[in-house]
């Protein structure tokens, strides 16, 4: 007799509330609507519904790998990113929620700072969006006579941008589509990585608009000195001893390099901070995310270079130091 629906989502909470996985509830019925390539609203239509052999089959397979500690997303395949979908696998950084700052505040810059841009307004519409932008800020920014901020009916130059340890593409591939005229640069030391990436942007139409390169940081980008009007960048942060005290889906799961920011958790941040500024145009800014209590060390970093003002931290939803932000000098 075939098992239902409702009795096989049992046995899989089960199972992974025996393994000590948080939220087994919700995991359990969000895999087996992956294995069954189901809806929830058909799930819940018929949760009496006897499973076929083979859908029974791949949804155990999933569990006891979530019951090994497998990142949930990675079998899903799928985490959603500014309302995008983004394909994840091993060998990529599965993109966080708090990431969606370093996109809020790029879309701020974009349209507080005269930064060349235009809104897909048939998209999620920014400026009654998520980030409250409809006051003008002071940005101490000159307006520069050779790039005057467009007007609405003349909005006709691109936001050249640059991604940096792209990972998914999510962040680049979130400002694309929210920036119509948008070009992006996104960049990763990791090939898989940057396989990922270029599927997402392909399923998401968006490859015409950005172009992936390969390489340590700022390497492959010699010839794009003073190019860029903005330098986002979500960097392996997290000090190497700290590494083995995170979940084990994280310490284990995900790769290592988007991880790893070496002893202090500094190394790469103050790399990126070095030599960012030279591949901003003038205005430009660079928007970065940084971890918890790292947000005086990385001031001291950005302004030890002599390269940026204006240099200011901002915080995530939860209150903690996220993001910094630097105008070039
Ligand atoms: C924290 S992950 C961020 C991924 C993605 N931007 C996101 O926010 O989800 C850091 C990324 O930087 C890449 N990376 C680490 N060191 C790098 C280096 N020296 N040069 C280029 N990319 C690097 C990693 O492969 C990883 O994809």
């Amino acid at each position: 007799m075939k098992i239902t629906r409702s009795a096989l989502v049992e046995w899989g909470k089960e199972y992974l509330e025996g393994r000590g996985i948080p939220g087994s509830g919700v995991e359990a019925e969000l895999l087996f609507l992956s294995a069954g390539g189901i809806a929830r609203a058909e799930f819940y239509r018929d949760r009496e519904a006897p499973v076929a052999p083979a859908e029974e089959k791949k949804y155990r397979e999933l569990i006891r790998s979530r019951g090994e500690r497998e990142p949930l997303f990675y079998l899903l395949g799928e985490r959603e990113f500014w309302s995008l979908p983004i394909r994840v696998a091993p060998g990529v950084l599965i993109p966080r929620p708090e990431t969606e700052l370093l996109v809020e505040e790029a879309i701020r810059l974009a349209r507080e700072c005269g930064l060349p841009f235009d809104f897909d307004q048939g998209k999620r519409n920014a400026a009654s969006g998520p980030v409250g932008l409809t006051a003008r800020r002071d940005c101490g920014m000159e307006k520069s006579s050779s790039r005057p901020n467009p007007k609405p009916e003349t909005r006709n130059s691109e936001l050249n941008f640059l991604d940096l340890g792209t990972g998914s593409g999510a962040v680049a591939l979130a400002l694309l589509t929210e920036i119509r005229e948008a070009r992006a640069w996104a960049t990763d030391l990791s090939p898989e990585a940057l396989r990922i990436a270029a599927g997402n942007a392909r399923r998401l139409k968006l490859e015409d608009r950005i172009q992936f390169l390969a390489g340590d940081l700022f390497a492959p980008l010699e010839q794009y000195h003073g190019f860029f009007d903005l330098l986002v960048c979500n960097p392996p942060y997290i000090p190497s001893a700290v590494i083995p005290t995170l979940a084990p889906e994280v310490a284990n799961g995900e790769p290592r390099l988007a991880l790893d920011g070496g002893e202090d958790g500094l190394g790469v941040i103050r790399r990126v901070a070095e030599k960012g500024f030279q591949f901003l145009k003038t205005p430009g800014f660079l928007l970065m995310e940084i971890g918890d209590n790292q947000a005086r060390a990385v001031e001291e970093i950005l302004a030890r270079t002599g390269g940026y003002e204006e240099i200011m931290i901002l915080p995530d939803l939860s209150g903690r130091d996220r993001v910094v932000r630097a105008k070039k000098k």
